[in-house]
């Protein structure tokens, strides 16, 4: 009797587990449905994924993922097999309300209407995933309230170094790490330029070659001028170090003005030239960030990251250095990004906590001309005796000291002097050249680059 007790609690506990697993299994396998805001590019590249992976994604997962809907502008146009037609419309807001949406996915790009649908999907209790870096680095907070107040997740990886899953890691794997400083090649347009200049070309020829091969857009000043770069910047300092920053906050020079003389310089010192997003968290926990061409030494590990790639070197008390290197843009790798986002917030709504998000105060902007790092300055002046003393004495009363010096002559009777500081601040040197242009013997300044120390 106690034995056939025993075997039927033995059973019935079968029972129970084996259905239980029948039912969670039931429940995993449920696909989570995917609404699509936009199918060009990265969304393109994104639905191909999704329709590759399938079972395969299932098995390393546990997670199935269907595309239920896909918003575009021109619903005429066809989008190939992965997106079959019935699955377009022009109504974005139809898609973000759809009960057959679980999770919004935002690859329009810009400020609106992207902003208003990630709004509404999130009140609506709906994860979203965004590639959108302009409106994460200047509108985060917003989202990220919204989100919060939610309790659902908003993803963003691929908006910062497209396919480099760097993100995730500055939120989860560092978050308990004191980072001092991060420096990004985050601009793959720009790094595909320097490295043909870097080769001997101009930089008109460098910038015509990446657009005929579509890594630069017809007007490149988003990307030449840092603006780019900028937006990523400020995202990347707002995770990295807890502290709202925006696009504005960032100081920023393009690459228009580089010469093949800057490359040559660069060359016979030990250095490469790379556009680089520079956050650094001070002493007293003021936030400075930048983006400028600086001269890398080539024993750096972002000296040797070279044509579309990107990279961002993290610096951190206890973990010492990090480099993240990969695809910064491109359909596929961007997607990848967006693929990794959406099994994060599809896991959540299957019961996982959603991530957590930065509620960051306002950063303490260190002014840009208190930053400090030694710095390149190139000068072309008259070539007559006692103009080099006279120079050497501006650098000498504006307290900026030179560590090396390399003199030779220029067209029209001029030399060009190259010379690389000691560190100084940002203010010193400028009133440094302040002066020197005032100098009768100063013809120009050739250049000004900061040197990564
Ligand atoms: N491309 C990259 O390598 C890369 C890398 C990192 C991040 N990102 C980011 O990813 C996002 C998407 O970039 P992308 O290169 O894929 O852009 P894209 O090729 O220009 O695609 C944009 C898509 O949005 C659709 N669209 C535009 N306005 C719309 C509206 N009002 N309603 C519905 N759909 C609309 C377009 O429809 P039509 O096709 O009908 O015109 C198109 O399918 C951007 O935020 C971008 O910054 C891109």
């Amino acid at each position: 009797m106690s034995s056939g007790h025993t075997a039927n609690g033995c059973l019935s506990g079968w029972l129970l587990t084996t259905l239980g697993i029948m039912i969670s299994d039931a429940h995993s396998s449920a696909p989570v449905r995917v609404g699509l805001l936009g199918c060009g590019n990265v969304g393109g590249a994104l639905a191909a994924l999704l329709a590759e992976g399938g079972d395969g994604l299932f098995a390393r997962t546990g997670l199935r993922l269907e595309l239920t809907r896909v918003a575009v502008r021109n619903t005429a146009k066809s989008r190939g097999p992965d997106v079959p037609e019935h699955l377009l419309t022009n109504d974005a807001a139809s898609v973000v309300a759809a009960d057959d949406v679980d999770v919004v996915v935002e690859l329009i790009g810009g400020i609106e209407p992207a902003r208003s649908l990630i709004l509404d999907a999130l009140k609506a209790g709906k994860p979203v995933v965004t590639a959108n870096k302009e409106l994460v680095a200047d509108l985060g907070d917003e989202l990220f309230q919204a989100a919060g107040a939610a309790g659902v997740d908003l993803l963003f990886e691929a908006a910062v170094a497209g396919g480099i899953p760097i993100m995730r890691p500055l939120r989860e794997s560092l978050a308990g790490e004191r980072l001092t400083r991060i420096m990004g090649i985050v601009n793959g347009t720009t790094n595909y330029i320097l490295t043909k200049m870097e080769a001997g070309e101009a930089y008109g020829e460098a910038l015509a070659e990446a657009q005929s091969l579509g890594f630069a857009e017809r007007d490149p000043t988003a990307d030449v001028e840092g603006f780019d770069a900028a937006a990523k910047a400020a995202i990347i300092a707002t995770l990295a170090f807890g502290q709202k920053v925006v696009s504005g906050d960032v100081a920023r020079e393009g690459i228009s003005s580089l010469t093949p003389a800057d490359f040559a310089f660069a060359r016979r010192m030990g250095f490469v030239i790379k556009l680089l997003a520079v956050v650094e968290r001070h002493e007293d926990e003021s936030v400075s960030a930048r983006v400028h061409p600086s001269l890398v030494p080539l024993d750096h590990p972002l000296a040797s990251v070279r044509d579309s790639f990107n990279a961002v070197f993290v610096e951190g008390e206890a973990v010492g250095e990090l480099m993240f290197f990969g695809r910064g843009a491109g359909g596929r790798p961007t997607a990848s990004a967006v693929l990794g986002d959406l099994l994060d917030a599809a896991h959540s709504l299957r019961g996982g906590a959603p991530g957590r998000l930065p509620q960051p105060g306002r950063a303490r902007i260190r002014a840009f001309e208190e930053m400090a790092s030694p710095y390149y300055v190139s000068l072309l002046v008259n070539d007559e005796p006692g103009v080099l003393a006279t120079v050497a004495g501006v650098f000498g009363r504006h307290g900026v000291s030179i560590r090396s010096m390399e003199q030779e002559g220029a067209p029209g009777g001029d030399a060009r002097i190259d010379f690389i500081t000691h560190t100084a601040t940002e203010r010193d040197v400028q009133a440094t050249l302040a002066e020197l242009r005032e100098l009768e013997v100063v013809d120009a300044i050739g250049g000004l680059i900061r040197v990564v120390a």
